[in-house]
């Protein structure tokens, strides 16, 4: 896909002739759908760990960690915990009362916002419901049609299917919330990831937060004692990652995002008061 699909808003006002780096950049993304069962080589493990290091942290303290997980029982097991969670969040309505704001559900809401997600994948039955598919009403739809289990299971079936799971964590020498080393740990593990994140789609891989355990604080406890978490690590995220297929099925329910703000709705000129001027063609 050309990075003019990708990201419209933002490719359109940039020269041609991009560098690779750029371009790479640009057409970064998540992957939603399945990867490929094979297993990511180790000389690619190696080299998304090296970029990972090559983020910038405070004084080069390095405060990132990272487990690389193959052994098909774990990943059948945070494979487990990820879908039930799903299922328990869907089902309690907790998911879409956390983040019914980011929910988009038509191309004109999108292109107006031009931030969030846009829900335009549902299952038939759901669809004449799109808009109140989040509603109180439309939760209980969902469960009399059995979507939390099924997506719960979808999402069972995405982790599972996956050859690299990747947990992600912080030193907590370093990772000291409150702190303003707390908050330097997490920018610095968030720029490691989001040079793995950058790096993947050259390797042919895809990579997908594996958050719905998260949300859930006995979950998440059952993922840190799975992975023998240390006392002195903190377990922050933990991501999917397998090679492409070259047809990428969408899950059950599914969104896209690829949308961005304008220059002038994040980007000022001087000082808070000025927007930036958009360019003609953006
Ligand atoms: C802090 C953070 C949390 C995220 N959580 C999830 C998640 O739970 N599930 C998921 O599929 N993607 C997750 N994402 C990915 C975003 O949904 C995605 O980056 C955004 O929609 C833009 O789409 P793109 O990455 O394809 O450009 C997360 C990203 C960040 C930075």
């Amino acid at each position: 896909m050309s990075v003019t699909e990708d990201l419209p808003s933002v490719q359109s006002a940039l020269p041609p002739g991009l560098p690779a780096v750029i371009q790479g950049m640009l057409s970064r993304r998540t992957t939603n759908g399945p990867f490929l069962p094979g297993p990511v080589s180790r000389e690619h493990q190696e080299t998304l760990m090296r970029v990972a290091q090559a983020a910038p942290s405070h004084f080069n303290s390095q405060p990132w960690r990272f487990v690389l997980i193959e052994n098909p029982h774990t990943i059948g097991e945070v494979a487990r915990i990820a879908g039930e969670s799903m299922t328990e969040l869907i089902e309690a309505g907790v998911f879409f009362e956390r983040y019914r704001r980011y929910f988009r559900f038509s191309t004109a809401e999108m292109e107006e916002r031009r931030d969030g997600i846009h829900i335009d994948h549902l299952p038939g039955p759901l669809k004449p419901f799109t808009r109140q598919v989040f509603s109180d009403a439309g939760l209980k739809v969902m469960r009399q049609l059995g979507v939390p289990k099924k997506l719960g299971e979808d999402n069972r079936k995405l982790v599972q299917g996956s050859p690299l799971l990747l947990a992600a964590l912080l030193d907590k020498g370093e990772y000291r919330p409150g702190e303003l080393s707390g908050f330097y740990s997490i920018f610095g593990l968030g720029a490691a990831i989001e040079n793995i994140w950058n790096a993947v789609s050259s390797l042919g891989m895809g990579i997908q937060f594996v958050s719905t355990p998260m949300e859930i604080p006995r979950q998440w406890a059952a993922v840190q004692q799975l992975l023998h978490v240390p006392a002195d690590l903190e377990l922050m995220a933990v991501y999917r990652l397998g090679y492409l297929p070259p047809e990428q099925p969408r899950p059950t329910i599914d969104w896209s995002s690829r949308h961005r703000k304008r220059l002038s709705q994040y980007v000022f000129r001087e000082t808070c008061d000025v927007p930036e001027t958009d360019s003609p063609t953006s």
